[in-house]
């Protein structure tokens, strides 16, 4: 059975943790696309040859998840040869037999546009912060700042902005527990199949 589920939303909004739990419940196979762009800006180097020359080892990097990890991921993320080396792969994921749920910033709108599910998960800055703060630590107005400058740099981005696709369902998590997010998420997704 080929079926996808596209989850996209800003930084920090739950998109891993709803993946991870919907992927878990329907048996599909799960790809966080953020990890790619974060292997991409931790790399260093010409970022178009690292997203043409990515390996396992490079997604295997324990400092993926840092701040700083996400602030590279999102500067290298508005480069048009980068994000076009990573089209293939997330594609072929996407569409491989037994189901798929892939979460990123692109999925509804450019890399899966066919996808049968489509999630926007998103909520406010303020919670996305202080949420990701509880996460890595830090001051948490900083972590706010940067959560605001990454969201701006993707969202205003001329190759694959982040935007809901026209038929994404929103699922806004600010005021919701995340039991409650993920059956809304199984929810939709039962529906549909
Ligand atoms: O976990 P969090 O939501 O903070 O970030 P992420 O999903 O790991 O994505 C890190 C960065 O990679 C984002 O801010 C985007 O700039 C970029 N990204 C993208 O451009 N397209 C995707 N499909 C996934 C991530």
């Amino acid at each position: 059975m080929i079926f996808t589920v596209a989850i996209d939303g800003p930084a920090a909004a739950g998109k891993g943790t709803i993946s991870r739990a919907v992927a878990a419940e329907f048996g599909f196979a799960h790809l966080d696309t953020g990890l790619l762009y974060r292997a991409v800006g931790a790399k260093g180097g010409d970022p178009i040859v690292a997203a043409r020359t990515l390996s396992p080892a490079d997604l295997a990097r324990d400092d993926l998840r840092s701040m700083a990890a996400g602030q590279a991921a999102s500067r290298v993320a508005v480069i048009a040869q980068v994000r076009a080396a990573l089209v293939d792969f997330q594609r072929r994921f996407a569409r491989a037999d037994g189901g798929a749920v892939l979460d990123g910033r692109d999925i509804g709108t450019v890399i899966c546009p066919e996808a049968e599910v489509k999630l926007y998960v998103t909520a406010s800055a303020e919670v996305r912060a202080h949420r990701r703060w509880l996460e890595v630590g830090g001051d948490e107005a900083q972590v706010l700042a940067e959560v605001i400058e990454r969201d701006a740099r993707d969202m205003t981005r001329a190759d694959a902005p982040l935007r809901p696709a026209a038929d994404a369902k929103i699922i806004d998590t600010s005021t919701l527990s995340i039991a409650d997010a993920i059956g809304q998420a199984i929810a939709i997704i039962r529906a549909a199949l």
